[in-house]
């Protein structure tokens, strides 16, 4: 009898440790961009560390066409001084420190180039890289990918501008391509399911990376979505019932500032 129960738990104990991980991709937005600088590669390191299953990124391309890794289109927030980055060349935008406005001990931390971004990416994991210009970013990007050696499942792409996704997949259909789209954009009608399947369709997105929004996006929402044959995606959540509720209308992959803490809430 005792030796039953005792296999039994053994039997068991697997399936449970798998019960309390996340059914979800946790994606660090901007790197675990809550505890370090975002967009730099401390950042990123950190996401990696906090055993993040995916980091996003954003990306512009330089005066002098390269490309590198930060959110805005000037330098003002981050670096706190006044410059355009697509005014300006990458040796005027690496004297710049986009770490000490984040805490003393990052000072010194600069705009990471996507060649360096890419280069932290551990076997198994994936990057999201968020295109934040116009498509004259492609052929830079399609070399710089190349060149990472990584696969190109680990490399997918997501934008707002619906073009630079449209033009991507005709470049590199290999690359996986998600749409990303506020639900309720300001003075706006909140979007529906079956106006963006149709863009995404049109674009040939391979997927959706929705603004979280548990008013909008619930269960129905979530099977059109899938049932279209496109992935289902959601930013930035930092809270763990918006995130079970993300999870429950079958979202498959939650970006979120905080990637440690997330995973660690979902589990237990
Ligand atoms: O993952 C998509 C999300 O990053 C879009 O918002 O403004 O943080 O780039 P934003
Ligand atoms: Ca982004």
């Amino acid at each position: 009898m005792m030796r039953t129960a005792i296999s039994l738990m053994l039997t068991l104990a697997p399936l449970s440790a798998l019960a309390a991980e996340p059914q979800v991709e946790i994606v660090a937005h901007r790197g675990a961009s809550f505890d370090a600088p975002e967009n730099t590669l401390a950042a990123i390191k950190l996401a990696w560390e906090q055993n993040a299953d995916a980091s996003e990124f954003d990306i512009f391309l330089t005066k002098d066409g390269k490309i590198v890794v930060i959110h805005d289109p000037t330098t003002n927030r981050t670096a706190g001084v006044a410059g355009k980055v697509a005014e300006m060349t990458l040796d005027e935008l690496r004297k710049l420190d986009v770490g000490k406005w984040k805490g003393a001990r990052f000072a010194g931390e600069k705009i990471p180039t996507l060649d360096e971004m890419l280069a932290t990416v551990p076997a198994g994991k994936r990057v999201f890289i968020e295109v934040k210009c116009g498509p004259e970013i492609i052929s830079e990007l399609d070399r710089v990918l190349k060149a990472s050696g990584l696969k190109p499942e680990q490399t997918a792409i997501i934008s707002f501008h619906a073009e630079v996704i449209a033009a991507v997949k005709k470049v590199r259909p290999d690359l996986p391509c998600y749409w990303v789209v506020s639900l309720a954009p300001r003075g706006q009608k909140p979007r529906t399911a079956e106006e963006l399947i149709k863009k995404a369709k049109e674009i040939q997105a391979d997927g959706l990376d929705l603004s979280a929004n548990a008013e909008i996006l619930d269960k129905t929402f979530g099977d059109k979505v899938k049932q279209a044959g496109l992935k289902l995606y959601v930013w930035t959540v930092n809270d763990v019932e918006l995130a079970k509720k993300m999870i429950a209308a079958g979202v498959e992959s939650i970006t979120t500032d905080k990637p440690g803490w997330l995973r660690e809430q979902l589990a237990k």
